[in-house]
């Protein structure tokens, strides 16, 4: 089955917990706003109700869903051409979660790296909750409520999306229908997958034990500058060709991050920078990072100054996200034989 009866529309969300990272800018919203247009219906989401699959406290998880939106705003997706909304505002999310819940296997769960790396093993796995467990079919009825057709994440996500592919894919077929899409993800550029900056073999996280190993969208401009002069680097300059990077980790990550951050490719910074020192390169990087994000954190933090108006904007989203999603909820009902009155 393809996706063309389906009208072309994006979905994908974040988690308010801990913060934005460069990470979530380079890897999702950055490129979030680059879909925005006539191509593509878009439709991103404050997934709170992912979020509580670990503790939140209750307090920091309201404020946290609002600078979430705020960091969605101030880097340039636009409520007029965006769906903007968080997720608990609209229950279908977790109606037809439980669902998928029915239609995907256990052992499908078994195989998700990310409950393995967060849940750890033996015992500790045992004290997760079962949400953390079930979160993938959460994450699909999230892309599926809204038959979007295509899912830009970092790469950390692309197991997520391949089984929402698979549960669409088991209800159609379960059901003999041709309903819900194969969505596609979409998953490219140089920034889908920023690693950390004092490991290049960890993901850039926002819960690193370390504050000096990401940068934070909330952070000011020297302390920006200051992650980037002290990142971890191997002693030699950068080469004369992209090959060279390859067996590089931290040098490649810092490229990377130049070329997302530029909207250049690894091999255009390379070129420009033909094996430059890292005392050229990482003072023109620190710059660059400061000249793109900090306009941005100044935006949120004039946004997060007005609490009313982020709620309002959230709930005028969720608003026009209802009017996808109920339809296709009791489309989905009827297909399932669920008795509505
Ligand atoms: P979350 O909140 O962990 O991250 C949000 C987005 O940021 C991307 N990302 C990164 N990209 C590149 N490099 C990194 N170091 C990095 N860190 C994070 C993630 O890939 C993601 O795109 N399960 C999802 C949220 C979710 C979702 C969805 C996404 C829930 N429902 C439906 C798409 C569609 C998550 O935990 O993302």
């Amino acid at each position: 089955m393809t996706a063309t009866k389906f009208t072309p529309r994006v979905f994908s969300g974040i988690k308010p917990s801990g913060g934005l990272t460069l990470g979530n800018y380079l890897g999702a919203i950055k490129r979030w706003v680059d879909m925005q247009g006539p191509s593509f219906e878009t439709v991103y989401c404050v997934v709170d109700l992912h979020a509580i699959t670990v503790w939140q406290d209750p307090k920091d998880l309201r404020d946290g869903t609002r600078e979430v939106a705020a960091g969605m705003l101030a880097s340039g997706i636009d409520p007029e051409k965006s769906i903007l909304f968080n997720q608990s505002q609209v229950p279908e999310h977790a109606e037809l979660a439980w669902i998928f819940n029915c239609v995907a296997r256990v052992g499908w769960m078994n195989r998700m790296t990310q409950f393995k790396d967060k849940a750890g093993s033996g015992k500790d796995a045992e004290k997760a909750s079962l949400g953390l467990y079930a979160y993938p079919s959460l994450m699909a009825a999230d892309i599926l409520l809204y038959h979007a057709t295509h899912v830009p994440v970092g790469e950390d996500q692309k197991q997520h999306v391949e089984l929402t592919r698979d549960i669409a894919a088991k209800f159609n077929h379960d059901f003999g229908v041709d309903f819900f899409p194969l969505a596609t993800p979409v998953i490219e550029g140089p920034g889908m997958r920023v690693m950390n900056l004092r490991d290049g073999s960890k993901k850039m996280s926002k819960s690193g034990e370390s504050d000096m190993e990401r940068i934070n969208m909330t952070d000011d401009a020297d302390t920006i500058s200051k992650k980037f002069k002290k990142a971890k680097t191997d002693p030699e300059p950068l080469p004369e060709t992209v090959e060279g990077l390859s067996s590089r980790p931290e040098a490649k990550n810092l490229v990377d991050i130049y070329a997302a951050l530029s909207n250049m490719t690894a091999e255009q910074v390379i070129a420009q920078y033909p094996g430059a020192g890292w005392g050229t390169f990482k003072p023109a990087l620190a710059d660059l990072a400061v000249d793109k994000l900090a306009p941005i954190s100044t935006e949120m933090k004039r946004l997060m100054a007005d609490k009313a108006e982020i709620d309002r904007l959230l709930a005028r989203g969720a608003e026009r996200a209802r009017e996808i999603a109920t339809p296709i909820l009791r489309q989905t009902y009827d297909i399932v034989g669920l008795l509505r009155s």
